[in-house]
């Protein structure tokens, strides 16, 4: 969602945005624009709808500049237009404004200030450029303007402005959505995200919510809404570029359900000692101790692996859970148990909707856990603790090997708090040897991806609809599957509770409707089997998937076995590399299916 880069100082402003706008491609855009200037040439404002090569294009040759911001939107006020992308210009033509975020009060103070001005696009952010400038012309700072905007702006916001009149200094003000500054050597830049920037500097300083910073080439001057001026160390972001490379592979996508295996074995290495004990901070697992009740909060594909997460606190360590959507949970709050502690599962640390329920949550001095594949993202420095996923950048916008991290680090965390409790369940599971276990099971996987693609094409390549069945957990990977599916083919897909299948859905099923039916738990595997037998005795093409210990000759596909909390973590590859192949097959950019943003910062 909405990509911010700028720099001041650089030699070559245009090819600082530019190679940091690609970057940020897999957050998911519809547009993008860059304003350039510097003290010798004439500033340039370019949009473009579309790719961020169509932006390149249209730049012309030479284009250099000191000064520059750039952006990639994806639409929420307005269409993706030419006249909708950023950066915004004032009617005077001497402000640029990127924005990132929504301001929802923008339409009220077009109303209240801007009578006289002809606005040229649908956009708040032009709204708040224009009320810059007008405050200028009244006789305020630049900065004093940008400050008394921030007061009157209600809403998320990251602003980068820069004023054509002075091209040695840039303006960023942050609230709510996610912005870093970059140190760097005889430039200063911001990125939404620090991979945006990591080819340039390692050096990162965070900002906090309602500041405002002045930035140029050698000073970086923080101050509050106030006024009060913010001493802040920078921090070292230690990713290596390298590792958001594509390397051989044609998508990120498959790369990332590749590198799975080999990320539980990186979590294993890192919360597991050489004894094969689980360590986690001891002021953690205490808190953790401490709950009644853990509340999983979270969103998409991390909400199923929060659904895949709470059998594994409720067995191993005898600790009742119950899993919400973020969306919902902070506006409709159910009657909390005496002792919650909240847990917040998310890949990129900057979900909106997970923020406003931190927020909620912490006003209420209840214990939060972030675990999270971004350690410095705004989730994992504002709750109590924080756990890494340690799954690397995850590019493609549908998430494979966060959704393995997740769940991998949740069983970890499981063990270790049953453990802490001395619980039976806990002390008998080796969970080195089972997570090891799982990753040579998803090798088997994706050692697969002949067999799986044709089996794409014999019942995936051309339906309209599908559905994924199963029960208990297999039920958790079928929601999980299922909006793989969705997210990249475009497919109507349905994860189902098998037994509910009967209970209306199975209207649904026509000649040819393709089910997949996932089995993999010995209490309800005849009863999964009986489900889908229904739906193919209604025409259904079904596709059964089965764990070795449950097979029977006539499956068509069957994935290694493993221990039964464990096997979301294997059912799920044959789920991934089916969407990857629906994709692939009917054409699509699978890294960056449409209309879905990577990192949903806004509500
Ligand atoms: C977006 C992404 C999903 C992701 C969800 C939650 O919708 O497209 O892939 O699962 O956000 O994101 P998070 O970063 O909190 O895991």
């Amino acid at each position: 969602m909405c990509g911010i880069v700028g720099v001041v100082g650089a030699e070559n402003a245009t090819e600082v945005l530019l190679s940091g706008l690609k970057k940020l491609e897999y957050r998911g855009y519809d547009s993008a624009g860059i304003y350039v200037n510097s003290k010798t040439g004439t500033p340039e404002l370019i949009k473009r709808v579309g790719r961020i090569k169509n932006l390149e294009a249209a730049i012309p040759a030479g284009l250099a500049g000191t000064q520059g911001i750039g952006h990639t939107r994806w639409a929420t006020n307005g269409v993706p237009s030419v006249a909708n992308a950023h950066p915004h210009i004032s009617n005077d033509g001497r402000f640029y404004l990127v924005h990132n975020g929504v301001l929802t009060n923008a339409k009220q103070l077009a109303a209240d200030y801007l009578a006289d001005v002809t606005l040229l696009s649908d956009t708040d952010t032009e709204v708040a450029v224009q009320l810059i400038a007008k405050f200028v012309r009244d006789g305020a700072s630049v900065k004093e303007a940008l400050r008394h905007v921030m007061q009157l702006v209600e809403g998320s916001y990251a602003f980068a402005l820069a004023d054509r009149d002075d091209v040695d200094t840039l303006y960023v003000a942050k609230n709510k959505s996610p912005l870093l500054i970059a140190k760097g050597d005889g430039f200063n830049a911001i990125a939404s995200d620090a991979l945006a920037l990591l080819d340039r500097t390692h050096d990162f300083i965070e900002l906090h919510d309602e500041e405002l910073v002045v930035l140029t080439k050698d000073s970086i001057h923080i101050e509050n809404l106030a006024g009060a001026v913010q001493e802040r160390a920078s921090y070292t972001v230690d990713v290596s570029e390298g590792d958001g490379d594509l390397g051989a592979y044609p998508f990120y996508m498959l790369k990332e359900i590749d590198e799975q295996p080999a990320v539980i074995r990186r979590l294993l290495s890192s919360y597991v000692d050489d004894q094969g004990q689980v360590q986690m901070p001891a002021d953690l697992l205490k808190t953790l101790d401490g709950a009644d009740r853990l509340y999983f909060v979270a969103a998409g594909t991390s909400y199923h692996a929060s659904l895949a997460a709470a059998p594994m606190f409720e067995q191993l360590a005898g600790v009742p859970v119950s899993v919400h959507f973020a969306s919902e949970f902070g506006y409709h709050m159910p009657l909390l148990s005496k002792k919650p502690m909240f847990i917040f599962l998310t890949q990129s640390g900057e979900t909106a909707d997970i923020r406003q329920v931190l927020v909620k949550v912490k006003t209420m001095h209840l214990p939060t856990l972030t675990i999270t594949n971004v350690p410095t993202s705004t989730l994992a420095r504002e709750a109590d603790y924080a756990l890494s996923l340690h799954a690397g950048p995850e590019i493609a916008v549908a998430s494979t090997k966060a959704y393995t991290a997740q769940v991998a680090t949740s069983a970890l965390l499981a063990k270790a708090l049953g453990m802490f409790k001395g619980t039976a369940a806990a002390k008998k599971l080796d969970i080195k040897h089972e997570l090891s276990i799982v990753a040579t099971a998803q090798q088997t996987l994706v050692d697969q991806k002949d067999m799986i693609h044709e089996l794409v094409g014999k019942m995936l390549k051309t339906t309209r609809n599908a559905f994924y069945i199963g029960r208990g957990g297999d039920y958790y990977v079928a929601l999980e599957a299922a909006l793989k599916l969705k997210e990249i083919s475009y497919i109507q897909a349905e994860g189902f509770a098998a037994g509910e299948l009967k209970h209306g859905t199975i209207a649904l099923i026509e000649e040819g409707t393709p089910v997949i039916a996932l089995i993999s738990d010995p209490v309800t595997a005849a009863h999964t089997r009986a489900n889908a037998g229904e739906t193919q005795a209604r025409g259904a093409n079904v596709l059964h998937i089965a764990t070795a210990d449950l097979a029977q000759p006539d499956d068509e596909l069957v994935v290694p076995s493993v221990n039964g909390l464990l096997t979301p973590l294997a059912l799920i590859v044959p789920g991934q590399l089916l969407a990857y192949y629906a994709s692939l097959d009917r054409g699509y950019d699978v890294d960056r299916p449409r209309n879905l943003a990577k990192s949903v910062t806004v509500e």
